[in-house]
């Protein structure tokens, strides 16, 4: 989803917000622009509908500043071009703005205040920094005019905003609302940004900021004000990620190098929460207050959904305590009846899911408490729970979640037997997590080594079908839901993860000559259903690809499972998926880092 960056007292700050703006690409975007001013009242401001690739070749040798701001745009209000993307300027030419998020109310203020005004853009975007320029006008400091205009904002609003005065040509004037932002500290500039990882290559030290907050950023100061204008002193944190992890190395696409890392990740897992007694680093808090509730409810969207589901597997299994699992963007608004003592896991890659986030904020106000499991350290999500686990993945950049998706499985497997453990039911003292994480991350070696069947099977079954089922039962089911996901995502076939003894109840129907049915078969309880619902989706024409573990698999099965843990299935049996997944993108000729329409970071609900 769109991204934020801007910088104040470098000379080359094309360079740095095009760099900043590549960092961001991976999250999803239609197109792009910078401005860029220096001492001597030059400035520049260059956009592009496309890729960053098109900007910077619209960029002109002459282009230069020492201070700027960068966006990549994602559209909501107004389609993908030139004109809606961002800096948007007002009609004096003085102020320029880039703006991530939603403004509610929009249409209301362009009514009410700005009828003279004659519009270059359809966003609500250009609402705003036309409505400075007016309150400015008025004779208002620019301090002043933001300020008026945050609070006319309405509370369905969300936003992080980059203002530059080019009367001010060394100021950036900033404000955030819901969505992420944080200033990068650098020594004699300062950079500001929606992600850290788009300035990890200027600074690693960062502030981040609270909702409401303005903050006036110049190139050796930086003046935090909350909401009545009280100057706040806050310290920078430290982001300790490596700017290279960020990139891709030998691989030609970021997504395989993030399904290679699987097998690394878990052993990553294993290192920083379990000690080699097997005792499991856990802070005791987190660990007493999962103790103290009867019910926990997962809350998340997308494929760290789809963790969640096996994650309730774990934790009621395991654990032994009733769990449930919602996304996010259907339980803030139409909440189940909660047990006595609820507490809440929100599980998400990035941290910044405005979807989970909304869900947060109200169970914060409802005193409850929290956990967040996710990727990125000081997210939004992270700062805002009670407690935070990292997953400790490395940057996950391809759109398409893959090695997040088996990080936060194997942390809820590591959860769910201390608290097993906590609560002194056997089912956890029989599971020995880390002996059973290790063989899933051999097994996750073996299957990512063989890459080329997966390609064969994928040119031989999805290059031209427009649509697909995965089917399973049981925690196959739980896995297929995400295996098609996966595979929808980047190829844009149309594909179903069905529960499979549900198909003949109405979907076989869609069941023709040719049509790719995948069925996984990793639970020996429901292995012979699965294999019979397949059967008869086999004699209405279908192409049937079985993904079996190697003990229940059969003469002619196309992909053979190593055997693990039954509960720790979804962490093999996902990656010929995902494999499955990326070679039908590339045969397709799509853009599998990069799928159309969608964002690595949702920031709008
Ligand atoms: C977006 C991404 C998905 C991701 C979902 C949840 O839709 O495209 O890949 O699963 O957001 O993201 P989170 O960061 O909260 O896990």
């Amino acid at each position: 989803m769109c991204g934020i960056v801007g910088v104040t007292g470098k000379d080359n700050a094309v360079q740095i917000l095009l760099k900043g703006l590549k960092r961001l690409e991976y999250r999803g975007y239609d197109s792009a622009g910078i401005y860029v001013n220096d001492q001597d009242g030059h400035e520049y401001l260059v956009k592009e509908k496309g890729r960053i690739a098109d900007l910077e070749a619209e960029i002109g040798s002459d282009v230069h500043g020492s201070t700027g701001i960068g966006h990549t745009r994602w559209a909501t209000h107004g389609v993908p071009s030139k004109a809606n993307a961002h800096p948007h300027v007002s009609a004096d030419g003085r102020y320029y703005l880039v703006h991530n998020g939603m403004i509610g109310n929009f249409a209301e203020l362009k009514k009410q205040y700005l009828s003279d005004v004659t519009f270059k853009s359809d966003t609500d975007t250009e609402v705003i920094v036309q409505l400075i320029a007016k309150f400015a006008q008025t004779g208002m400091a620019t301090k002043a005019a933001f300020k008026k205009v945050l609070n006319l904002i309405d509370d369905s609003s969300s936003y992080s905003f980059l203002l530059i005065d080019n009367q001010e040509p060394n100021t950036l004037y900033v404000a955030k609302n819901k969505s992420p932002l944080l200033i990068g500290v650098g020594d004699g500039f300062n950079v500001v940004c929606s992600d850290a990882l788009a300035m990890l290559d200027q600074t690693h030290d960062f502030i981040e900021l609270i909702d409401g907050e303005t903050v006036i950023v110049k190139p050796d100061s930086i003046l935090i004000e909350d909401t009545d204008g009280k100057r706040i002193e806050r310290k920078p944190f430290h982001v300790s990620t490596d700017a290279s992890a960020a990139d891709k190395g030998a691989y030609p696409y970021y997504m395989l190098k993030e399904i290679d890392e699987q097998p690394g990740v878990m052993r990553t897992l294993i290192k920083h929460y379990i000690s080699e007694d097997g005792s499991i680093k856990i802070d005791d808090n987190i660990l007493q207050s999962l103790h103290q509730s009867d019910r926990i409810y997962i809350v998340a969207a997308g494929t760290s959904y789809h963790a969640g589901l096996v994650g309730k597997e774990l934790l009621e299994k395991v654990a032994k305590i009733p769990t449930e699992v919602h996304v996010a963007s259907e339980f803030g608004y139409n909440p189940p009846l909660l047990a006595a003592k609820p507490f809440f896991i929100f599980l998400t890659q990035s941290g910044e899911t405005a979807d989970s986030r909304q869900v947060l904020a109200q169970v914060n106000e409802q005193g409850y408490q929290s956990l967040t499991i996710t990727n990125v350290e000081n997210s939004t999500l992270s700062r805002e729970a009670t407690y935070t686990l990292l997953l400790y993945a490395g940057p996950e950049i391809a759109v398409a979640s893959t090695k997040a998706y088996t990080g936060q499985i194997a942390l809820e497997a590591i959860l769910a037997k201390a608290l097993g453990e906590l609560r002194q039911v056997a089912t956890a003292a029989d599971f020995d997590v880390a002996k059973e994480l290790t063989k899933v991350a051999n097994g996750e070696q073996e299957l990512v080594d063989e890459k080329k069947d997966i390609k064969k099977i994928a040119a031989a079954l999805l290059p031209t079908t427009r649509n697909a089922f995965y089917i399973g039962r049981s925690i196959d089911y739980d896995i297929v839901q995400e295996a098609a996901l996966k595979l929808k995502e980047v190829s844009y076939i149309q594909t179903e993860g069905f529960a499979s003894g549900e198909l003949k109840h109405g979907t076989i129907s869609l069941i023709e000559k040719g049509t790719p049915v995948l069925a996984v078969i990793t639970d020996k309880h429901t292995a012979k259903h699965t294999r019979s619902n397949a059967q008869e989706v086999m004699a209405r024409g279908a192409n049937v690809v079985f993904i079996a573990s190697r003990s229940l698999a059969k003469d002619g099965d196309q992909i053979v499972l190593p055997d693990v843990h039954p509960l720790l299935t979804p962490l093999v049996a996902i990656v010929p998926c995902q494999l499955m997944a990326y070679y039908a993108s590339l045969q397709r000729g799509y853009d599998v880092d990069k799928p159309r329409n969608l964002a690595k970071s949702v920031t709008v609900e």
